[in-house]
């Protein structure tokens, strides 16, 4: 058992992990602002704080009366468009803001962090599936942002001793329970959109090219179920103690080793707009209205990862890479939780 703090844990991926991680009789703290999560889907058993968790007047106390063995930062800006309308909001947040963090979790010997990081690092890919060896030359202001602070991290272990891992997701989807995405207009993920407009809690969902060199001329994403990657991060946080070889970080010029692990987390399998669409429809059994327009700057034709570190280094198995299971999930919860349809 260990003492957890889970930043970002009233959000959809932290609390879906809260859970997991309370499953695995860890004993969890969620610390969110509430500034895009919600107080009812920290799960029962999970203590709850709301503060700032880039403040560190605010944090500070927190950290001390916790006694925590670990944190796992989950708290961030998230979206890729608005990191290009201000980037500072994103270099303040979650570079600077995760440096506050670190400084306080530092000075009571916090000795494990792990952090959510993303596929944004990689940028446009020259190989796909993407391995973690691949080049990192983001094309947005939110990759970047992530990346300096895997870079920080990697110091960190360095000269502070801090064991962490740094789980780069792709497109996390799907729901259990009352833990699923956001039915709202900061929505941008393609699942939830099209089953806003499945259902006619929006007009349409726009399909961005259908000139790429796929199959269906669609563009080809990797969707990982947020129950697989709640279960990832239970395996990264028992990793972090592993001295094994294979948790070995090898590839970055800043002094790695063990107690460093950089991971994707992903499905391993793309599937296009337009497979997305289509499953949506026999799930619901509704018409996705969908409007083709050109591409959009910066969008690769296909983001697919591949996942065979995380199989190696945390014996991590995706259980529910069915698109028509992550479709039917983020489906349920809709119904359940989401607005009320037109
Ligand atoms: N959703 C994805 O597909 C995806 C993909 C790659 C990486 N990620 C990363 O996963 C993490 C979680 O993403 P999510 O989809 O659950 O997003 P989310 O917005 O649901 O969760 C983020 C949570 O952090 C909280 N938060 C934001 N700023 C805070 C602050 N200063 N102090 C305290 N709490 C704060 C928000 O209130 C929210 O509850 C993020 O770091 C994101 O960058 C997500």
């Amino acid at each position: 058992m260990m003492r957890v703090m889970v930043t970002g844990g009233a959000g959809f991926i932290g609390s879906m992990t809260a859970a997991a991680l309370r499953d695995a009789g860890h004993e969890v703290t969620a610390v969110d602002d509430l500034s895009r999560g919600r107080r009812d889907v920290v799960p029962d058993g999970v203590r709850f704080v709301q503060a700032d968790v880039t403040d560190a007047g605010a944090i500070e106390p927190i950290v001390a009366a916790g006694r925590f063995d670990a944190c796992l930062h989950f708290a961030a800006l998230i979206e890729v468009g608005d990191s290009m309308q201000r980037p500072e909001a994103y270099f303040a947040m979650n570079t600077a803001g995760t440096a506050r963090l670190l400084d306080v979790l530092m000075r009571h010997d916090v000795g494990r962090f792990v952090f959510s990081s993303t596929a944004a690092t990689y940028g446009e890919p020259t190989t796909v599936p993407i391995e973690e060896s691949h080049a990192n030359t983001p094309t947005n202001p939110y990759g970047e942002s992530k990346l300096m602070t895997e870079r920080m991290l990697a110091w960190y272990r360095r000269l502070h001793g801090l064991r962490s891992a740094s789980l780069r997701y792709f497109n996390a989807a799907g729901a259990t329970g009352r833990h699923g995405e956001r039915y709202d207009d900061h929505q941008t993920h393609l699942i939830p959109l099209v089953l806003m407009a499945a259902s006619g809690r929006r007009e349409h969902v726009r399909v961005f090219g259908i000139d790429y060199p796929t199959p269906d001329g669609t563009a080809v994403r990797d969707y990982i179920h947020v129950a697989d990657l709640a279960e990832a991060h239970v395996l990264a946080l028992a990793a972090l103690d592993s001295d094994s070889p294979s948790s070995r970080d090898g590839d970055a010029d800043v002094g790695t080793g063990d107690g460093r692990i950089v991971a994707n987390l992903a499905n391993g399998a793309g599937f296009s707009v337009r497979e997305v669409i289509t499953t949506a429809q026999d799930v619901t059994g509704l018409v996705v209205p969908a409007v083709d327009e050109p591409r959009r700057a910066g969008d690769p034709a296909v983001l697919i990862a591949s996942a065979e570190r995380a199989r190696t280094v945390l014996g991590w198995e995706p259980k529910r890479p069915a698109l028509a299971t992550i479709v039917d999930d983020a489906w349920q919860h809709l119904q359940a939780y989401g607005p009320p349809a037109p």
